[in-house]
């Protein structure tokens, strides 16, 4: 059992710098794969190294399994941590490497022999174990890191960007190999990225990061789907969600020279009191069509002029100009063909809005999210 409590954790570097970790609450269930989120500099590494007992906490609790921590020291915490860069010992073979840290400890040498063989198995590291460092691969190299804080069999596992220097094929490889490695092992781990993908395909749960706040925690597609503001709709999504500034009538309709919808989604009530002032509409890019068929009822529709065809092969990004200068990108069929300057219309279900509030950027929570649900079961094939 290992469940991993933050309670109202502050940070503040030397004791009156600014706040780099803000009030954060979250609980890590044991066997649990967290995912810390956030854009660079939004607190992630600092919660980590308080959660790991290499930074001190300024206030708040952190506890394990019930039994406060703050002043325990780092050794005695039973967590494992890997750090993006994993200075493995040159001069030591893999094996070596893997059991440095178990002779520091006086542990039973048939017992370090046993982890070692077992982490080496599997990890795939039983062929290499008598190499040197220089003479692995950079995701061998990473695989020894791994394998250096399983070994340990903590309680435990936290990971800080442990993928980012390894190249794009690699970094897929050990992706899929540590969610294997989670899988077996059943381990808490709690794993910090900025990277989007790692976070929604790793993930048991994503704790989305903001400015040191938690601004957002779910499942990955339930942050995906509904997002809590517009930082969260914008962070995860590539490209990030489309916005824009709108005045609703009190009847939920939007209907200017370049944009009308129907925003069916929220009760009546709420749509009353927004009468005349603005709104944060959004729309996904893959929900995003040149044609309005097929897409329910009373779709959405937005023109503007394209600045930019991507085609990427298996799809194409049409990046277009909104009247007043936004920015807007539909996902579309890769057969699509358009031209720089061309005026299009572009058109969306009416179940694939969202609705923000213009000053906090807070979501509008849609009434019921049942039409969502079944367009995206729809959209997975599971109803026709
Ligand atoms: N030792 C330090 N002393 C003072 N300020 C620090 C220190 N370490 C981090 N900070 C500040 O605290 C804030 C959070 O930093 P942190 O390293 O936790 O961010 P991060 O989310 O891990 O970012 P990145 O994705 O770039 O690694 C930043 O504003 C950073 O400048
Ligand atoms: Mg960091």
């Amino acid at each position: 059992m290992a469940v991993v409590k933050l309670d109202q954790i502050c940070k503040r570097y030397g004791g009156s710098g600014p706040v780099a970790v803000d009030h954060v609450d979250v609980t890590i269930g044991d066997g649990e794969f967290m995912v810390l989120l956030g854009p660079s500099g939004c607190g992630k590494s600092t919660t980590l190294r308080m959660i790991a007992g290499l930074e001190t906490i300024s206030s708040g609790t952190l506890s394990i399994d019930g039994r406060v921590v703050n002043d325990v020291a780092a050794k005695d915490r039973d967590i494992a941590m890997v750090f993006q860069s994993y200075a493995l010992y040159p001069h030591m073979t893999v094996a070596d490497n893997l059991a440095f840290g178990l002779r520091r400890r006086n542990i039973d040498r048939a017992e370090i022999a046993r982890r070692v063989q077992d982490a080496a198995g599997i990890l795939g590291l039983t062929p290499l174990l008598d190499r040197k460092p220089h003479a692995l691969s950079g995701g061998q190299r990473q695989r020894v890191a791994l394998g250096r804080a399983m070994v340990r069999e903590p309680m435990v596992f936290l990971f800080d960007e442990p993928l980012s220097n390894l190249d794009a094929a690699l970094r897929v490889n050990t992706r899929n190999e540590l969610i294997k490695q989670h899988g077996r092992l059943g381990s808490t781990m709690i794993y910090v990225t900025h990277d989007q993908v790692e976070a929604m395909t790793m993930g048991t749960r994503i704790c989305v990061m903001n400015g040191g706040k938690v601004a957002q925690i779910g499942a990955p597609l339930e942050v995906y789907w509904q997002p809590a503001d517009t930082f969260v709709a914008r962070f995860l999504g590539s490209p990030p969600m489309n916005l824009l500034t709108v005045r609703p009538d009190g009847a939920g309709r939007i209907a200017t020279d370049h944009v009308s919808a129907s925003l069916e989604r929220w009760a009546p009530a709420l749509l009353a009191s927004l009468a005349g002032k603005e709104a944060t509409l959004g729309v996904r890019a893959e929900d995003l069509h040149l044609r309005a068929d097929g897409l329910g009822l009373s779709p959405g529709r937005i023109c503007g002029r394209v600045f930019a065809v991507e085609p990427l092969g298996a799809e194409t990004l049409l990046a277009v100009e909104i009247e007043g200068g936004q920015e807007w990108t539909a996902r579309l069929p890769r057969d699509t063909r358009a031209d720089v300057g061309q005026s299009v219309d572009l058109f969306f279900p009416a179940e694939a809005t969202y609705l923000f509030d213009a000053a906090s950027g807070k979501a509008m929570k849609p009434m019921e999210t049942a039409g969502v649900a079944d367009l995206r079961r729809r959209e997975a094939g599971l109803v026709h």
